[in-house]
């Protein structure tokens, strides 16, 4: 069976046998894809998926000690977190919280799927660190809401932006109010994006030690994955159509016709449609995809699609474009978004940021200009890894990820 998403959507025999297509869309993070009806498992829309999943089912099963933790965000949402305490043999950790935010389509589940030694967490809590894992609005650990349920359209209304507004001060403050400490941060993918536009506020760096970003993704506008710059233009050529579905779920029908519709366009090689989106990974261990698939790809809103597609187009980092004047007047006041000023972040912020020769969505060119804008950074305070060989999903279920990224992470958060 296929391993990793690599599907052959030219057997559309086979992509019509399969109802369920399971496929990680998308794209701007991680994407994935496969098939089989017999793993089909519909999201619990609406059930009471929010509380004891992860911990039950991949933390203490390893013998880790976890505990689940909510948070309500001032717009309602109530965000699921895992803390593992401790490490192994039980000792509880002496050094620092870290938190670590996945990026688009995933949730915590990203930094526990490889073997303990291979896992970030698990490496963290081995090493005394007090680690933290959110999981963004819409993730299977925090769809509810304290008005709203995922089957309401208004649910799915929010973007990134929203993520940056609510999601993002409200774990760094439940983490701080309970360790009584400040935090390294460790983002995947949109988990750096959505750092880099947080950590301008100054409420919220009082709360960081560092900010670890990999892979990070900001400015898009060179992004040269194919089926990813396809699947902007079809969000935003149709994106009445889109808009209307509000929840994107990756196992539905709309992104089997949204990849189809990828894969018809003239030129696009969707035989393997992980590597088409992230990039050839070059490390990961297909034997893994099983668990993989077990728990994402999780659904995002339709509208946060749209917005990063919408980054594609133009390159620009701002907040979500309602697409006409009036509209972004009543929702801005100013007849165009308001731009996330990337070189607001303060200069004496450690920042480790770590990016990938083969990566397609944070791509070298694109991490190039991000850098430009941390130039007047100070000196001792900035780690730049460039990594040959990986692509997006490399820096966090790369086999080797234990000693080319965590490794030097770790070292950088002894320094601060
Ligand atoms: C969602 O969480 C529930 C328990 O909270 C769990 O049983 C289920 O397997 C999870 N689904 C996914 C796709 O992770
Ligand atoms: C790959 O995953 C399998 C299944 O979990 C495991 O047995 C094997 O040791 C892994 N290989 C590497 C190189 O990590
Ligand atoms: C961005 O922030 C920097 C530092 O605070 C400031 O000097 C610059 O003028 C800002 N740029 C814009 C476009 O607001």
């Amino acid at each position: 069976m296929n391993k990793w998403g690599i599907v052959d959507i030219e057997n559309k025999q086979l992509a019509m046998a399969n109802t369920t297509v399971k496929l990680i869309l998308m794209a701007f993070l991680f994407c994935a894809a496969s098939v089989a009806a017999r793993r089909a498992r519909l999201y619990p829309t609406g059930s009471s998926a929010g509380t004891g999943g992860i911990c039950k089912s991949l933390v203490v099963t390893q013998g880790y000690a976890c505990q689940e933790h909510t948070v309500t965000t001032k717009d309602g949402y109530i965000l699921g977190l895992q803390r593992i305490p401790a490490s192994r043999s039980g000792q509880s950790a002496y050094k620092p919280p870290v938190l670590l935010q996945h990026g688009l389509m995933m949730d915590a589940v990203t930094w526990l799927m490889n073997p303990p030694a291979e896992s970030l967490a698990f490496i963290l809590a081995d090493a005394g660190y007090d680690v933290w894992l959110s999981n963004s609005r819409g993730t299977n650990s925090s769809l509810q809401h304290t008005s709203l349920s995922p089957s309401d359209p208004a649910y799915w209304e929010w973007s990134w932006d929203e993520l940056v507004a609510y999601d993002m001060p409200a774990v760094l403050q439940h983490v701080r109010s309970l360790t009584g400490q400040n935090m390294h941060y460790v983002g995947h993918s949109l988990g750096t994006l959505i750092a880099l536009a947080a950590f301008s506020h100054k409420e919220l760096v009082n709360m960081l030690r560092s900010a670890v970003l990999l892979s990070p993704i900001a400015y898009m506008n060179q992004v040269p994955s194919p089926l990813a710059r396809s699947a902007a233009q079809i969000f935003l050529a149709e994106d009445i159509y889109w808009l209307g579905l509000h929840q994107l779920n990756p196992k539905g029908d709309a992104v089997n016709k949204l990849l189809k519709d990828i894969c018809n366009i003239p030129g696009n090689d969707c035989s393997n449609l992980m590597s088409g989106f992230t990039g050839q990974n070059c490390c990961l261990n297909s034997s893994r995809s099983d668990v993989f698939l077990d728990h994402e790809p999780q659904s995002t809103a339709t509208k946060n699609m749209i917005h990063l597609a919408q980054m594609i187009r133009t390159g620009t980092i701002a907040k979500f474009d309602y697409g006409n004047q009036d509209d972004n007047m009543n929702h801005y006041g100013q007849p165009t978004p308001p731009v996330y000023n990337m070189t607001s972040i303060p200069n004496d912020l450690p920042l480790y940021l770590s990016y990938g020769g083969k990566d397609l969505l944070a791509d070298p060119a694109d991490v190039k200009v991000l850098l430009g804008c941390f130039k007047d950074h100070d000196g001792d305070k900035l780690v730049i890894q460039y990594r040959e060989d990986y692509a997006h999903a490399d820096f966090v279920f790369g086999i080797n990820a234990d000693q080319v990224i965590y490794e030097p992470v770790m070292a950088f958060f002894r320094l601060h």
